[in-house]
């Protein structure tokens, strides 16, 4: 028995990761760990690639339905999409090999809400849940479970699967032990009201529950999460971040906010990280968090006593952050709480607590509305992920953007969005480096011209103030004018030239 697995029990079920993966057949429906490249099974994926491409190599069919809690890793969804392995997967992913693949059609994909991923599963909606396969640091005594740098999906897949594999990661620091805040929602009708009323608060307990009946296989490992850098502020982030510090400034002063802002929700990528570091200009102290992700920026923050306290459901780090996170965890372990991610991206707390939802997006149209995942509306980029649980629910929804894109071949400002992921009525501000329209209260048509002026790049300005001003002519109705036939050409062109530019 090492340290790291204390309980008799669970110690007997230790085995390889081969011996382990045998417990998936094809067409299994498997839910991992794993949210933002934190916290994923590390080994139990790799070996049960090496099945299935013998699997393949003899002729024979074999693929899994995938559910996680968000992006993974290459070492999980990389080296399963690689090997054909996946014929079904949910929620948001990151990954450049299944991306590929689902760009290919090879594999469905299912792009939801986070915060509704443990609902839907425990509804039954996306069937049986065959193999929970669940990374945790270390196992009690008792059986309970440390869960590891994210909590993702686990309690529900834990709850829900037929057999369990657990991954036992000696790598994950043994100080994440009290960091975590579990609580699991109850399927309709026998809910009540979750009783979390600050961003801080816990409602349930600080370890995660399994069966030990249904574990089948427990795997020994030590291994780094994917660890990647982010991409430091430039002149574009840092004045979307200026932009948004002085509108803080301006509501704080209206009164519309409170000095210490309202809990941050903050989105995953480079620009979103870069806007959080730009917080620490707008003199706001003692702010809190209820996200889902703790990037180096907002990690920074908490170390630094600007957040007093960062509710999320993943850590997401650079190979730097987590050397920060690793030597003060004593310190970190009483500013952050990390819960299921049906917890993080509730309806219910984020409405209630009236979190600042700041997240990126791929493109905005000339009425609000957002596409955040697909270019030119067909090919996916990453997924929705909760963005649209904090744009729908939170106090404001903040969506932010270069202006433009591919070294300026494309206005992140267009006509009409190729894809809407967050409709109009879900969108209070836009921002780019250009400036920041606030939409609160606009009609389409005002909405239009607040986004145009502000937001689209000057190349780009004189094209869409043109077709407002023939759409405003010649649209049948002027609610919300359009020219049908021209407004998607834009993505068009780019399709056909590799520009936007007329
Ligand atoms: N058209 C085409 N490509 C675009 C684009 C547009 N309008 N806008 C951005 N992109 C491309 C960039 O060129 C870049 O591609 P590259 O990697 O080939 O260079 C990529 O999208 C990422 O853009 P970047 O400017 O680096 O921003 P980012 O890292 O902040 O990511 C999103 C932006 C939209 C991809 C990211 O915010 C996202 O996935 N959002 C959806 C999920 C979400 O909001 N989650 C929040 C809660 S978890």
């Amino acid at each position: 028995m090492t340290s790291r697995i204390a309980c008799p029990t669970l110690a007997a079920r230790v085995t390889t990761a081969e011996q382990a993966a045998t417990h998936i057949r094809p067409g299994m429906t498997v839910g991992m760990s794993g949210f933002t490249g934190a916290g994923y099974p590390k080994q139990v994926p790799q070996a049960l690639a090496a099945r299935i491409g013998a699997a393949h190599e003899r002729g024979e069919r074999f693929g899994i339905r995938m559910l996680t809690g968000a992006s993974t890793a290459p070492e999980l969804d990389g080296v399963l999409a690689r090997t054909g392995g996946i014929d079904f997967r949910l929620p948001y992913q990151s990954d450049p090999e299944l991306r590929e693949r689902i760009n290919r059609g090879q594999i469905d994909y299912m792009d939801i809400h986070l915060g509704h991923v443990a609902q839907y599963a425990r509804s039954g909606f996306f069937g049986r849940i065959d193999v929970a396969v669940v990374e945790v640091t270390a196992i009690l005594p008792d059986g309970r479970l440390v869960p590891s740098t994210s909590v993702g999906n686990n309690a529900t897949w834990l709850e829900l699967a037929d057999t369990v594999i657990l991954e036992v990661n000696a790598e994950q620091p043994a100080g994440l032990e009290g960091m975590h805040d579990i609580h699991s929602c109850a399927a309709p009708p026998h809910r009540a009201p979750l009783p979390l009323v600050e961003p801080g608060q816990r409602i349930g307990e600080a370890t995660l529950r399994v069966d030990p009946a249904r574990v089948v296989a427990v795997v020994e490992t030590r291994g780094p999460d994917r660890l990647s850098a982010f991409a430091p502020p430039d002149e574009t982030s840092q004045r979307i971040a200026g932009h948004l510090v002085e509108f803080f400034r301006h509501e704080v002063a209206r009164g519309r906010l409170p000095t210490n802002l309202l809990p941050l929700q903050s989105g995953v990528g480079n620009i979103a990280n870069a806007v959080l570091d730009g917080l620490r200009e707008g003199g706001f102290e003692q702010m809190t968090a209820y996200t889902e992700v703790i990037q180096d920026a907002m990690l920074g923050l908490v170390r630094d006593g600007l957040i007093t306290i960062a509710s999320a459901t993943a850590l997401s780090l650079s190979p730097d952050g987590v050397a920060d996170f690793v030597k003060h965890i004593d310190a970190y372990r009483h500013r952050i709480v990390l819960r299921p991610q049906e917890i993080s991206n509730h309806a219910e707390l984020i409405r209630r607590l009236g979190c600042i939802a700041l997240n990126g997006m791929v493109e905005a149209d000339i009425y609000g509305n957002v596409n955040s995942t697909h270019v030119a509306g067909t090919r996916i980029i990453n997924g929705i992920g909760g963005s649209g649980d904090f744009a729908r629910n939170g106090h404001l929804a903040c969506f932010l953007t270069p202006s433009t894109a591919k070294g300026g071949a494309i206005s992140a400002i267009v006509p009409m969005v190729s894809h809407v992921d967050h409709t109009e009525h879900d969108v209070s501000v836009v921002v780019t480096e250009q400036g920041l329209a606030d939409l609160r209260g606009l009609s389409p048509r005002q909405r239009a011209h607040a986004i145009i002026e502000h937001c689209a790049h000057p190349d780009f300005r004189p094209m869409l103030q043109d077709y407002v001003d023939r759409a405003w002519v010649h649209s049948k109705a002027l609610h919300t004018p359009h020219l049908l036939p021209e407004a998607l050409s834009w993505h068009q062109r780019f399709l056909d030239t590799g520009s936007m530019r007329a």
